[in-house]
């Protein structure tokens, strides 16, 4: 008799695409060596739908759409304000980051928090066990009343505690850790992680009561398996951060709920995270004043403004092409403010290295921080102090004309509040004049302009001397 043979299909390991033959490259996404065999999942087919019920019959949109959807309200403001005004029960929130960035200490705060309020709370660890997560709660000084832990990886019993516990909030530290018996691939796996999720997807569609979800990010800094994650999830948060800084910043990649720009600012601190309510005031006042190579921008996360010192240094390049560096910013658009100072500007950087690093580790992709890092690298490269005081804001086109960028009154609403004593903006958006008392308007209409009337000779000695 013939030996039946085990059916197994290639599924790529980033976007969960699948091929009956090996491939180098994935055919949708493109990644090398991302296929990896696996054995078909007879469950597969069911995973289909969370939303079916048997009663299910279609309902006009006009009746449904005073069915408020009810959220969950923390006490960490910033948190709220990230996930679009608190967490819609039901809903599954994916939170993804780097190793040690704090995807636990956050879990285990806001588990805590709710816990505290009256309501039970279930943390599911798959990674640490429960006196370590003792030990973590003792130090971030948390009571620990009303919040149960359990250490668990099968996601069928985890499934089967919650019926029985019904809790008000779930927490799963790490989907990676998860699996499910039937399949025979190890946890970890796009197979098992896409199953898993849409289990407990369902399970919190079912009961209403929302999930949050850590999933570990891979070396090109994106959640393994993001694309099969991303879709089934409500809501994808990413915690970023500098090493070295202890600032950490909450952004939402995709929220079914809310709007995808709003950023959240916390600082790790050995009470665990601590939110910054007043960002602005924390990124810039370390700042220099009239620095060489430092400026302020105004840039524009969600409903409110930030300012942030972005930092430039230039060199020459001593071997090879010249390398530009950016931390923080979009390398494009470095390379686009590069090129129009050297062609537009006389600011010729043709031959030299340009590293740029944003302090605080706010990544910014605004192009309306692009007069700052070209006011930062051209103060660099002359050796030219920035004026005093400075917030700069715009937007460089090729030709090296400034454009005008949205929300310009806010931004320098924000730095008037912050202290700042004059902004350069472009002279295109500038039409209303709000003139605030102490803050100076300064006009240019190219980059050429504004590096004259943004840069200022330091004094030397003998200056002072009479
Ligand atoms: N005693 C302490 N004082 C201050 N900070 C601490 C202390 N202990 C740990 N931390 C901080 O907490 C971080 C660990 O956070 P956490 O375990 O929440 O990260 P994680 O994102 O869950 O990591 P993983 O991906 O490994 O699960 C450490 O990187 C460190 O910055
Ligand atoms: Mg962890
Ligand atoms: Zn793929």
């Amino acid at each position: 008799m013939a030996k039946l043979k085990t059916k197994s299909v290639f599924v790529c390991q980033q976007c969960g695409k699948e091929s009956f033959k090996w491939l180098g490259r994935c055919p949708a996404c493109q990644e090398w060596n991302s296929l990896v065999e696996t054995a078909v999942s007879v469950s597969a087919r069911d995973s289909s739908s969370w939303l079916y019920t048997k009663d299910n019959i279609p309902k006009e949109l006009a009746g449904l759409k005073a069915e408020k959807c009810p959220r969950l309200v923390f006490s960490m403001i910033e948190l709220n304000r990230v996930l679009g005004g608190g967490l819609v029960l039901g809903s599954v929130v994916l939170i993804g980051g780097d190793p040690g960035i704090g995807k636990s200490t956050l879990l285990l705060q806001v588990s805590a928090a709710v816990a505290d309020s009256g309501a039970r709370v279930i943390y599911v660890s798959g990674e640490e066990s429960s006196q370590q997560l003792g030990l973590r709660a003792e130090r971030l000084g948390l009571s620990g009343h009303g919040l149960y832990i359990l250490t668990e990886t099968n996601i069928e019993v985890i499934l089967g505690r919650l019926n029985e516990m019904s809790p008000s909030l779930v927490a799963i530290d790490s989907i990676q850790t998860i699996y499910l018996e039937e399949l025979s691939n190890a946890p970890g796996s796009i197979g098992q992680i896409r199953e898993c999720t849409v289990r407990l997807m369902r399970w919190a569609k079912q009961a209403n009561i929302p999930v949050f979800i850590t999933g570990h990010v891979t070396k090109e800094g994106a959640i393994a398996g993001p694309k099969v994650l991303e879709h089934i999830v409500d809501v994808v948060l990413y915690i970023e951060g500098e090493t070295f800084s202890s600032y950490r910043i909450l952004r939402s990649a995709k929220n079914r709920f809310g709007s995808t720009n709003e950023v959240g600012v916390f600082e790790m601190t050995a009470q665990g995270l601590i939110e910054v309510t007043n960002p602005s005031e924390v990124f810039v006042t370390s700042h220099p004043n009239g620095a060489i190579g430092s400026v302020v921008v105004s840039t524009f996360e969600g409903s409110r403004s930030l300012l942030v010192e972005i930092q430039a240094l230039t060199s020459l390049a001593s071997f090879g092409p010249p390398r530009r560096i950016a931390t923080g910013v979009d390398f494009s658009r470095l390379l686009l403010i590069a090129a129009v100072l050297t062609r537009r500007a006389g600011v010729n950087l043709s031959n030299q290295d340009v590293i740029t690093n944003v302090i605080g580790g706010l990544k910014i992709s605004e192009p309306a921080a692009d007069l700052g890092i070209a006011l930062a690298a051209a103060s660099s490269f002359k050796d030219l102090k920035v004026l005093p005081k400075l917030v700069a804001i715009g937007e460089i086109g090729l030709s090296g004309e400034l454009r005008s960028v949205p929300n310009l009154d806010r931004r320098i609403a924000e730095a008037a509040r912050l202290g700042f004593k004059s902004c350069l903006v472009p002279r295109s958006s500038y039409k209303l004049s709000p003139q605030s008392k102490n803050m100076e308007i300064i006009k240019a209409g190219t980059v050429y302009e504004a590096l004259r009337k943004g840069l200022v000779k330091p004094l030397k000695e003998s200056d002072l001397k009479i």
